[in-house]
């Protein structure tokens, strides 16, 4: 076969398998076999100098021809296959936007945090701040220097969790007002909320909890303060002008003490099970705070007088969402939880 021949060849043989490649790694594996370093063109062309004088001219014009040809032809072929590999990725990922989403879930506070929340920032709107207390807490400020007696049922290891002699899961927020007032002198308006622990267990107590506690210590703060805070909570929380009442009742820390009373959020007062017929519902204690109370911190009860008050936050969150065991709050059911997103 003269050179010419082969040459024609081998442009045929190329150009035959250049068409049939589908695939970008077929291509470059046909451009190295031949015109590659070892390639076919490539060996023919380095053997032209072999050639007699006259064929080389044509031979070495031919070669060059068909390797321009060639890899023009690559070059093409290789854009497309690009193009189409490109096309193939994206008609593969390709997505439907119009697809309906799937529903996420979001999550959504706790009722009783809410309330909590709802509660303090009542409280911050009239000028209280916020004070913290820790959950073990000394027995003397749960008790000694709130006034109880050293006999009062409440110290009994019964109702209190004690770590030990000096040491005790505070059995309410009270605690706060003796550190409160240990260290910050009058006038005081702060709340305090947190965590609170007994020995009681059934449909309306839990042994853990949630309380809110405020205390006011100035010259001339009056039972008339307390009466007007508490209508502004009590309006805020539940409705406006909602019915209530302040009934005498006993705390240590307080004298007068008085408990307070809610028109019942079920019947509005006509007598039902939730109140048990009474038409009232017991929402918070407050009272005057107790002379020997400003004894025991160092303040002096002659010049300063101070309202107190305390609350079961899942209580008042029970009332009002009527909820009728207490529970229900604590078994974390998120199809119950989460009834209670965004009301308030
Ligand atoms: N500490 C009381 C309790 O846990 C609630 C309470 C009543 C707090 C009267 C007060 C108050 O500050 O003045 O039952």
């Amino acid at each position: 076969m003269n050179p010419v021949e082969e040459l024609n060849n081998l442009r045929e043989e190329a150009l035959r398998e250049l068409a049939g490649a589908e695939e970008l790694k077929v291509l470059e594996s046909l451009r190295v076999a031949f015109l590659g370093k070892k390639g076919k063109l490539t060996t023919i062309l380095k053997s032209i100098g072999k050639l007699p004088q006259d064929e080389r001219k044509e031979t070495g014009a031919l070669s060059n021809k068909i390797k321009k040809e060639l890899e023009a032809c690559i070059k093409e072929k290789s854009s497309t296959l690009k193009a189409s590999s490109l096309e193939m990725k994206m008609a593969d990922e390709r997505m439907d936007i119009t697809l309906p989403q799937h529903g996420s879930v979001t999550g959504a506070a706790h009722p009783v945090n809410s309330v909590l929340i709802e509660i303090c920032e009542i409280f911050i709107s009239m000028g209280f701040s916020m004070a913290e207390g820790p959950e073990v807490d000394f027995e003397k400020y749960n008790f000694e220097m709130l006034n109880f007696p050293e006999d009062h049922p409440a110290r009994d290891m019964q109702d209190t969790f004690y770590i030990n002699n000096e040491l005790l899961l505070r059995a309410h927020t009270s605690t706060v007002q003796i550190r409160t007032m240990l260290v910050q002198p009058p006038p005081v308006a702060i709340i305090a909320s947190g965590k609170v622990y007994r020995k009681d267990a059934d449909q309306t107590h839990s042994p853990m909890f949630h309380q809110i506690e405020g205390l006011m210590v100035d010259r001339a703060v009056t039972f008339k303060d307390l009466r007007g805070i508490v209508r502004i909570l009590l309006d805020n929380i539940f409705h406006k002008d909602i019915p209530i009442r302040f009934r005498p009742s006993f705390f240590p820390f307080t004298e007068p003490s008085a408990e307070v009373d809610i028109g019942c959020t079920v019947c509005n007062g006509a007598g039902c099970k939730m109140c048990k017929d009474s038409g009232w519902l017991e929402i918070m204690g407050c009272g005057m705070v107790d002379p020997n109370v400003f004894d025991s911190v160092g303040i002096d009860p002659l010049r300063f007088t101070g309202l107190a008050f305390g609350m079961g936050v899942e209580r008042i969150a029970m009332l009002k969402y009527r909820i009728p065991d207490i529970r229900m709050l604590f078994t974390n059911n998120m199809r119950f939880n989460l009834q209670f997103r965004g009301l308030r």
